[in-house]
């Protein structure tokens, strides 16, 4: 339980709050590559309570800058890719990346005034099909490059733009256990009666290993943030769910099989929900040259959270807590000693912020960020022999906090007979339109 004015302090981020000004402190994916072309250059976005737009200029630029034009406000949305920038749509000024006014065809032949016109403008970068934002403090850090974003092999990309506080979102990822409940036993009971029985089975086979009753789950704090491990129905403290776990990479990113997922704080009451999928190539195939994407709504023609699928299930359970988790009146359990322990970790982190320090897993050493790799259980990590647990065979538990459970779960009468897919073989993500 916090008070209400600690769960503002973790909740709210616009300009000047101290979650929003920790979060300015890291790159955010804002945009998918594939989203701004010729056809369309410009997009309007939000980032942290702040309405942008983002571009592509002629020369493949990417700018964000804000909306109005500096000369009499009209929207740069609907302005024209240029060589040099984005030309406004009501007199031709042109506006580059760092928001530099570069031309007023209309003024007098000489005329300087354009040197002294500039408007709000935030850092862009591309990597692996993805528009990242910095919104912070000159210098800039190096945009992470994590492995996902970065290794040879297809990648796609999905955005869901999911209508409550980013850090419900989040909390997600330090708690284990809704894997047993939420996918395994609610998203099977959702499945068990709307989907015909082999996809059913299917659903309840392939879910089964890793929602598999929780006997203890641990939490291990590393520079880059915190590995989430569970142990799970018959598995040891030999197998890959207790060994490697997977990493929160500080402060809103989960890395899972495949996947990144980022969540985004757009405002204090939205969340834009980035995912990003690598499936390795297949011997003899060649390297995709696009990424492609996707946009996922929430909602199903009748209003209702579509949950036949694992992060339907996921958003579904961060939408249904409101727009913003009160927090003031919650009860946590054991079972919730990983986020209790994040959200000191928060709180840690914006101390040192509104103290001039630099928080944590901020990069600026080139040398380590030619690649960065994670432990994640069962992820293939490609150009290493046996793939799965790539450079991590030596990995040692040091787990933070642990807690042992009772083990005890429930079962629904279609489990009966299903045989519970090899974790090793459920390593391929599927993404919305495949519901499994
Ligand atoms: S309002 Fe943009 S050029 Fe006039
Ligand atoms: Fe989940």
């Amino acid at each position: 339980m916090l008070t209400a004015e600690q769960n503002e302090r973790l909740t709210r981020v616009g300009p000047g709050t101290p979650m929003g000004e920790l979060m300015r402190r890291y790159w955010h994916p804002i945009a998918a590559s594939v989203e701004l072309d010729a056809d369309n250059p410009t997009k309007e976005v939000r980032l942290l309570g702040e309405d942008l737009v983002l571009y592509r200029d002629a020369s493949g630029t990417v700018g964000l800058i804000e909306p109005s034009c500096a000369h009499r406000k009209a929207n740069l949305s609907y302005g024209i890719p240029e060589e040099n920038g984005i030309r406004c749509a009501y007199h031709g000024w042109i506006f580059n990346e760092k928001g530099q006014c570069v031309d007023q065809p209309s003024e007098p032949e000489g005329s300087k005034f354009k040197d002294k016109v500039r408007i709000k403008a935030y850092d862009a970068q591309e990597l692996g099909g993805v528009v990242f934002a910095y919104m912070g403090p000159q210098p800039a850090p190096l945009l992470p490059r994590v492995d996902v974003l970065v290794w040879p092999g297809v990648r796609r990309t999905q955005s869901i733009m999911i209508p409550c506080n980013w850090l419900q979102c989040h909390e997600n990822s330090l708690d284990p256990l809704h894997f047993q409940w939420l996918h395994r036993y609610w998203g099977g009971w959702v499945m068990n009666r709307d989907k015909p029985p082999e996809m059913r089975d299917a659903w309840n086979a392939r879910i089964g290993s890793r929602g598999a009753d929780h006997r203890k789950i641990g939490f291990e704090v590393t520079d880059y943030g915190v590995i989430k491990r569970r142990l799970v129905g018959d598995e040891t403290e030999q197998d890959d769910y207790w060994q490697m776990g997977h990493p929160i990479l500080f402060p809103h990113v989960l890395h899972i099989t495949s996947n990144l997922q980022y969540r985004v704080p757009v405002d204090d009451t939205h969340t834009l929900h980035f995912v990003v999928d690598l499936q390795p190539l297949e011997p003899g195939e060649e390297q995709p040259d696009v990424v492609p994407h996707e946009v996922v709504p929430v909602f199903q023609d009748d209003g209702r959270i579509k949950a036949d699928w694992v992060l339907g299930q996921d958003q579904a359970a961060w939408v249904m807590q409101g727009p913003i988790t009160d927090r003031t009146t919650e009860r946590l359990g054991v079972s919730d000693v990983g986020l209790i322990m994040f959200r000191r970790m928060l709180e840690d982190q914006m101390r040192i912020v509104e103290s001039g320090g630099e928080p944590m897993n901020v990069i600026r050493n080139p040398d380590e960020n030619e690649i960065l790799i994670y432990p994640v259980e069962h992820f293939e990590y490609p150009g290493y022999e046996g793939r799965l647990r790539g450079p991590f065979k030596d990995i040692v538990v040091n787990n933070t906090i642990e807690a042992e459970l009772s083990g005890e779960g429930a079962k629904l009468a279609e489990w009966d007979g299903i045989e519970i897919d090899d974790p090793a073989t459920v390593r391929r993500s599927r993404m919305v339109g495949d519901v499994l």
